[in-house]
């Protein structure tokens, strides 16, 4: 009779806790910046494969197949839920986005959760296109309200408290925890030339986010926090373009309610810095090498974060490697001795597939011992400029990005 009267009690003021698990362990699946692209705005265009094969490594023609691939992945993780930390679309086409719903929905039948927030890729992008014979043609992007509605099954359902002014909202992972999915985005753009690289945190989303970790707080439980945009740089040379706008602000309301870490994306590189004893856990692209996600689990505080690869036959690794060398191909053409310009090559190429995967620290000694290093730092390296400094950048990593544990009830 008490029961009833508290389940009676509880649907009457609509406020039914909402939890996704009761188990007191937990693992969440991380994913994120899978830049899908739906194939039908590029299958009639011949050369687009050749174009991305000159970007930065995303495997866009890949999408569907690493889709399938990582949802087969994930069903076999049978994590509690699966978290996207944003950029789900290529450039917020509305198609790609419905079917990116559809293919995540599959895992709800799997009793996997899935709870999704957008990057600065994915709302009112300005470079929404699609790809033709000849002309590039029309593609209708996605609003605030449409993404929130696309996805109203993937997260949303879930949420015990949502900020109606952005697309940030809370769940509650058990009885212990509650995860804050903070939209870092500001969907005001104006000139589309950065699609906001740096990220936004709204003055009224501040104030949603210090009130839901009050509640939490009162409540006695330990908040969880994820956000597209890194709170930290994590390479000097990849830094304020990439790091939150005012991201000491951020810290220091995180740190004033004793939050740990957050969980990030948008750089596509694997890395993990701490901020004033935080940790900024990013993981990197699903569609980048080495198609990995991260996997965090909770049990009793401690903390346990490692990534995974997904199960596939693609050679991401090649992939990548290729799309290097096509970038850099024109500025070591610098390098008049062919001989010596690959080797060179050879050694920049390697670095940054290590240094996206998070292992760079762990093949220092191979990359250092390669022929071409030493060329770097003679009049070689003074012929290319920024890559001798970018080069250096990366190989300052003396950590492996890759895996991570800590308690949540140690002090910093
Ligand atoms: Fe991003």
């Amino acid at each position: 009779m008490k029961k009833l009267l508290i389940i009676f009690i509880l649907v009457l003021c609509g406020c039914q806790s909402k939890v996704v698990t009761e188990d007191e362990k937990i693992k969440i699946i991380v994913a994120t910046d899978m830049h899908y692209y739906l194939k039908e705005y590029y299958e009639e265009c011949d050369w687009y494969e050749d174009y991305v094969a000159m970007g930065d490594g995303k495997m866009i023609t890949y999408g569907d197949q690493i889709m399938d691939d990582f949802i087969q992945s994930v069903i076999k993780e049978k994590p509690d839920l699966l978290l996207i930390t944003g950029d789900i679309t290529l450039n917020g086409e509305y198609g790609s986005h419905q079917e990116m719903a559809k293919r995540l929905s599959v895992l709800n039948d799997y009793g996997i959760e899935v709870a999704v927030m957008p990057g600065n890729h994915d709302i009112d992008n300005i470079f929404t296109k699609g790809y033709g014979k000849e002309n590039n043609f029309k593609v209708e992007n996605t609003s605030v309200e449409q993404f929130r509605n696309l996805y109203k099954n993937l997260g949303y359902h879930l949420s015990t408290s949502t900020h109606t002014e952005s697309l940030s909202y809370e769940i509650q992972i058990n009885s212990q925890y509650s995860l804050l999915l903070i939209d870092s985005n500001t969907h005001t753009l104006t000139s589309g030339s950065a699609l906001d690289n740096g990220g936004k945190i709204s003055e009224s989303t501040y104030e949603w986010i210090e009130e839901r970790l009050s509640v939490i707080q009162k409540e006695g439980r330990i908040p969880l926090v994820s956000l597209h945009h890194n709170i930290t740089d994590h390479n000097e040379l990849l830094n304020s373009s990439y790091t939150l706008r005012d991201n000491q602000r951020f810290v220091d309301l995180l740190n004033q309610y004793g939050v740990k870490f957050t969980l990030t994306g948008h750089i596509h590189a694997q890395n993990i810095k701490q901020i004033d004893g935080i940790y900024d856990i990013v993981t990197s692209s699903l569609v980048v090498a080495p198609l990995q996600y991260g996997v965090l689990e909770i049990d009793s505080g401690n903390v346990n974060y490692y990534t995974q690869q997904i199960e596939t036959d693609i050679e991401s690794n090649d992939y990548f490697l290729m799309v290097s060398s096509n970038r850099f191909e024109e500025s070591f053409e610098a390098i008049t001795d062919e001989d010596v310009r690959e080797k060179m090559k050879d050694v920049l190429v390697k670095t940054n597939l290590y240094y996206f995967g998070g292992t760079l620290a762990d093949h220092k000694d191979e990359i250092m011992s390669m022929e071409g290093y030493p060329y770097f730092f003679l009049e070689e390296g003074e012929k290319l400029g920024f890559y001798v400094s970018y080069l250096n950048s990366m190989l300052s990593e003396t950590l492996n990005h890759n895996a991570l544990s800590f308690s949540l009830y140690q002090s910093k």
